[in-house]
């Protein structure tokens, strides 16, 4: 895909990946739609995104759990972008506890976002990317996609349930030029999960590193797809 110009929503932008997703785009030359549910922290990202130099960036407040707000958000993009080519299903939410110390408002909340927000930013998507003859949608799953921890039932849920819907909707869109692909990031140096960003933690994945396999993924020449990427740190601490 040839990105100058093309229109992009990155969900969960104004952070941690999806910052480091959008930065990239915009240095592509992508206009970028980033969205998430703080105000503040999407007008700081946003302004910061627009001395990027290259394309530009807009932002919209917007909860993914909630389909009315995905339908205004979709809509507020192409509106102000003029289409939709590329959607980063990146926004995500980490809560780490046993089943039974798990509350059912906190599993539904992983599940919600994780899962139910890809769906709602797809059913909202495609259309417009059927519009303009295709486009590209790239969901960050993550490693616990495949690989089961304890204290991860939730998330572990989330992500397998990514996995799947991605490998269909793939298959469902592909003859429509709609390519999908989903990344399984290792651990990646973010307040993910309540955590901070530090020093100590320099050994694992950057928002860099995978910003520059989102990149690489749209530049793939229109008849190949790799479809689901594994990433990881090459030199985690030994066990
Ligand atoms: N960090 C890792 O080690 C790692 C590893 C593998 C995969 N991942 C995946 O990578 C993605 C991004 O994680 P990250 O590490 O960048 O986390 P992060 O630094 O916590 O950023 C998460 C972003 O998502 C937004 N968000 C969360 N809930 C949302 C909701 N309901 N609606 C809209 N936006 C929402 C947040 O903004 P608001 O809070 O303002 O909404 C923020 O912009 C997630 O899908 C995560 O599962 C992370």
């Amino acid at each position: 895909m040839d990105l100058q110009n093309k229109f992009a929503l990155v969900t969960g932008g104004s952070k941690g990946i999806g910052r480091g997703i959008a930065e990239a785009l915009v240095r592509e030359g992508v206009q970028v739609c980033i969205s998430a549910r703080h105000q503040d922290e999407i007008d700081e990202a946003v302004e910061q995104l627009n001395q990027s130099g290259g394309g530009r960036a807009l932002g919209f407040i917007c909860d993914v759990r909630d389909y009315g707000q995905v339908k205004a958000l979709v809509d507020h993009a192409v509106k102000e972008l003029g289409g939709l080519d590329i959607l980063i299903n990146n926004a995500g939410i980490g809560i780490f506890e046993t089943v039974e110390e798990t509350s059912p408002e906190d599993f539904r909340a992983v599940l919600e976002t994780n899962v139910c927000g890809v769906f709602y930013c797809c059913h909202e998507a495609i259309p417009q990317m059927k519009q303009r003859g295709g486009g590209y949608v790239i969901n960050i799953s993550s490693l616990a996609g495949v690989n089961a921890h304890p204290r991860m039932a939730a998330y572990n849920a989330s992500k397998f349930g990514l996995n799947g819907f991605s490998e269909a909707l793939m298959q469902e869109v592909r003859h429509d030029n709609i390519k999908v692909s989903y990344i399984m990031p290792g651990s990646v140096n973010t307040e993910f999960g309540g955590d901070l960003p530090s020093d100590e933690k320099s050994w694992q994945l950057t928002p860099e590193d995978i910003a520059r396999v989102v990149v690489d993924l749209l530049h793939h020449d229109d008849r190949s797809l790799p479809s689901r990427v594994e990433i990881r740190p090459s030199k985690p601490p030994k066990k």
